[in-house]
């Protein structure tokens, strides 16, 4: 089909809420027009992006399932898609025995299996026309072994690994592939994956807008990655050079459930100390 509006096409899942509803913004902000999707309404993210400007429709499905990501493919309607943001992915805290199967294969299914499945599908139309840009989130999770989130943490090693091979393959082409690694970001995905008794969930995140910009001006200059936040990417410089075990130890300290209410009860020892102290 051809472009009915004249502007590029972005396609952005995850766009409801958190990072991928900043991507969406930035992208309606830059003259693109969406298509966007999650697996919840997007009616007030819908009337959001259509007030910068854009034309969007909306695909509410679960991109977990290979009917949900041909839903969402059907929705593009043939128009070039200029632009693939695949940014929809959640995660799931507690220990792994103790973890609900059917919530751990969603994991999987919507961080590895529809996100590659959608940028197949996708990338072979970029292929085709020889121009496209594709955006992934991936997370400085998949740097480490994520004790009591170990199922997440894999599926992020896998899709920042494959984020860099599909780029190496797309190499002689003119579509480019950028991972965009961010660090705990201020968004709905850690009381999504049952963690606000965590350190992780209770200390302060990076602001999701901010993580986005950083994802849409690497994708803008055909980047190969960046992590978003200055002690993120001294965080993946030390991990790269630090044995598993010691990294899974660390993890352990940041996601282990209670780990939060140890520290509020520590910070509030400290301000009672404070208050002692007459500070
Ligand atoms: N927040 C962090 O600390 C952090 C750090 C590193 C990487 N990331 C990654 O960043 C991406 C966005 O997460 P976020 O932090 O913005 O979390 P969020 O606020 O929970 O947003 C996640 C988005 O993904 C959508 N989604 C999740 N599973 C889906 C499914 N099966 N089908 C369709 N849509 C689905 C959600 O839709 P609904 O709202 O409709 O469920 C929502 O729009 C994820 O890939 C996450 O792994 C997050």
């Amino acid at each position: 089909m051809a472009n009915p509006t004249g502007r590029p096409l972005a396609v952005v899942t995850g766009a409801s809420t958190g990072i991928g509803y900043e991507l969406a913004k930035l992208c309606a902000e830059n003259g693109y027009d969406l298509v966007v999707a999650a697996d919840t309404p997007l009616e007030e993210a819908t009337q959001v992006l259509r007030s910068l400007g854009a034309e969007v429709t909306a695909v509410e499905t679960d991109l977990a399932t290979t009917e949900g990501v041909d839903e969402l493919y059907a929705a593009v309607g043939g128009r070039p898609v200029e632009a693939l943001l695949a940014n929809a992915g959640h995660g799931l805290g507690r220990a792994f025995l103790d973890q609900n199967f059917d919530e751990i294969r969603h994991v999987i299914d919507t961080n590895i299996t529809g996100t590659v499945y959608l940028i197949q599908k996708i990338g072979r139309d970029m292929r085709a026309r020889n121009k496209g840009r594709i955006l992934i989130t991936g997370s400085i999770a998949g740097f480490m072994p994520g004790s009591f989130q170990a199922v997440y943490n894999g599926t992020k090693a896998f899709i920042d690994s494959f984020s860099f091979a599909l780029r190496n393959e797309l190499k002689e082409t003119e579509i480019t592939v950028t991972c965009l690694m961010p660090g705990a970001t201020d968004t709905e995905f850690f009381e999504r994956a049952d963690m606000l008794d965590t350190k992780v969930g209770t200390e302060e995140k990076d602001d999701p807008a901010k993580v986005a910009k950083d994802g849409f001006e690497a994708m803008l200059k055909g980047e190969s990655d960046v992590v978003s936040g200055w002690q993120n990417k001294l965080m993946t410089t030390v991990a790269n050079v630090t044995p598993n075990e010691m990294l899974a130890e660390q993890h352990r300290r940041m996601a282990e459930p209670g780990t939060g209410e140890k520290q509020s009860s520590e910070s509030s020892g400290e301000a009672e100390k404070s208050k002692q102290r007459g500070a």
